[in-house]
């Protein structure tokens, strides 16, 4: 029987678009994850943060369906210029750059894409990916409308160099070489190197831009639990500084390859948790007439953590920081009840949901990274001796205490 088939897309062209797409998504986290300490503007750092969360989404979602079409499902693409395309992308001149490349460049193409892909596919047989494409769609789009009022006010502002320019028309050549993201655009000769290009190197310091003011004081100690109202004020003002904890998470996904898909995962939303963490303290300071600008940034606390391997900075995060704060906020929620604080109740509430799921990936993810990293050491002693750098070097002196 001679049937015609109407969708342009055959299940071959379906995994091949579909693992095209996963590893632009993909990718895109750890270039973001690398740049995420080294980014200086706010509400940039706080975008770079949400992508990496959304996109780990996207992946998973790409993931499920990819694992049921190819083995494996995650295949480096076969197509050279999609891959250089990527690759160049972390070596951005600076942070908006890397935000004009890949919000401007490389996204628009991928919503185009998978516009297309949704309609194009076979409608009934490839539910699950039409499925999952629109759910992408519709973060990515949000996305844009995000991202555009915020880079047209760094242009107006004179934020935008023309280094950054010029990398924006590197992408772009680059983007057209590879045939846009599906690859089935039609192709562009392959660009030379741009002049702006700047082999990236992992920060090793945490950027803010010029509003913070306050980058490095010592870490006071905060007024007794028993003064409630301004112990409360300290409480808060301490989350909005939680993006330290975010920019370790960062330093851990990006330095640390090759782990399960899962881990991947789970530090994606460990990392945009702390960044929403941080903007729970803005919106409480806010809401009580406060400037978070002003708050202390504590930049030592992140400098102090890239002396150690990532390892040991997320065993430090995970089994000192996070594990040894829920007393302490136990009792925060108990104080804010006893005062009639509701917002300060729920956003302690919140907190202590997301980092019981921190010390969860703590536990789950620790043991693999020490195979992982070939660690001699059994697991409890590792884990004491971290502790111990962290009692002696950030609980004591002059890093004192700082829960995220
Ligand atoms: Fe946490
Ligand atoms: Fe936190």
């Amino acid at each position: 029987m001679n049937v015609t088939v109407a969708p342009a897309i055959d299940i071959d062209a379906n995994r091949r678009l579909l693992n095209r797409y996963r590893y632009v998504v993909h990718e895109a986290m750890r270039i973001l994850a690398g740049w995420l300490p080294a980014a200086a503007r706010f509400e940039l750092k706080c975008e770079f943060g949400r992508t990496i969360w959304e996109n780990s989404l996207h992946v998973n979602a790409l993931y499920l369906r990819l694992r049921e079409i190819q083995s494996p499902a995650f295949q480096r693409p076969a197509d050279v210029a999609l891959v250089r395309l990527m690759e160049e992308c972390l070596h951005a001149p600076d942070e908006y750059a890397l935000a004009l490349a890949y919000y401007g460049v490389v996204t628009p193409s991928l919503i185009a894409a998978l516009e297309n892909h949704e309609t194009a596919t076979f409608p009934n047989s490839d539910l699950p990916s039409v499925r999952a494409i629109q759910h992408m769609l519709l973060d990515l789009k949000a996305e844009r409308l995000r991202l555009q009022p915020l880079l047209k006010d760094a242009e107006q502002a004179g934020r935008i160099s023309p280094a950054a320019r010029a990398w924006e028309r590197y992408m772009r050549a680059l983007l057209s070489a590879a045939g846009g993201v599906s690859g089935l655009e039609s192709r562009g000769p392959t660009p030379a190197a741009a002049l702006e290009r700047v082999p990236f190197v992992a920060p090793r310091e945490a950027r803010r831009d010029e509003r913070f003011t306050n980058l490095g004081s010592d870490v006071a100690a905060m007024p007794a639990e028993e003064d409630h109202d301004a112990h409360t004020v300290e409480e808060f003002e301490r989350y909005s500084t939680e993006m330290l904890a975010a920019e370790t998470v960062a330093v851990v996904m990006f330095g640390i390859t090759k782990m399960p898909w899962e881990f991947q995962f789970d530090s994606a939303r460990h990392l945009y948790d702390e960044v929403r963490h941080a903007l729970m303290g803005y919106e409480w300071m806010r809401h009580h007439r406060m400037d978070p600008y002003q708050s202390p940034q504590y930049l030592q606390i992140f400098k102090w953590r890239c002396q150690f391997p990532p390892v040991m900075q997320y065993c430090m995060l995970t089994m000192g920081n996070e594990v040894h704060a829920f007393p302490y906020r136990h009792r925060r929620v108990e104080a804010h009840q006893k005062s009639g604080d509701l917002l300060s109740e729920q956003f302690v509430r919140y907190d202590i949901a997301d980092e019981t799921q921190h010390v969860r990936f703590g536990k789950r993810w620790l043991p693999e990274l020490l195979e992982h990293t070939g660690e001699s050491r059994p697991l409890d002693q590792y884990i004491a001796d971290c502790l111990k750098v962290w009692e002696e070097q950030y609980r004591t002196g002059k890093l004192s205490i700082n829960v995220e």
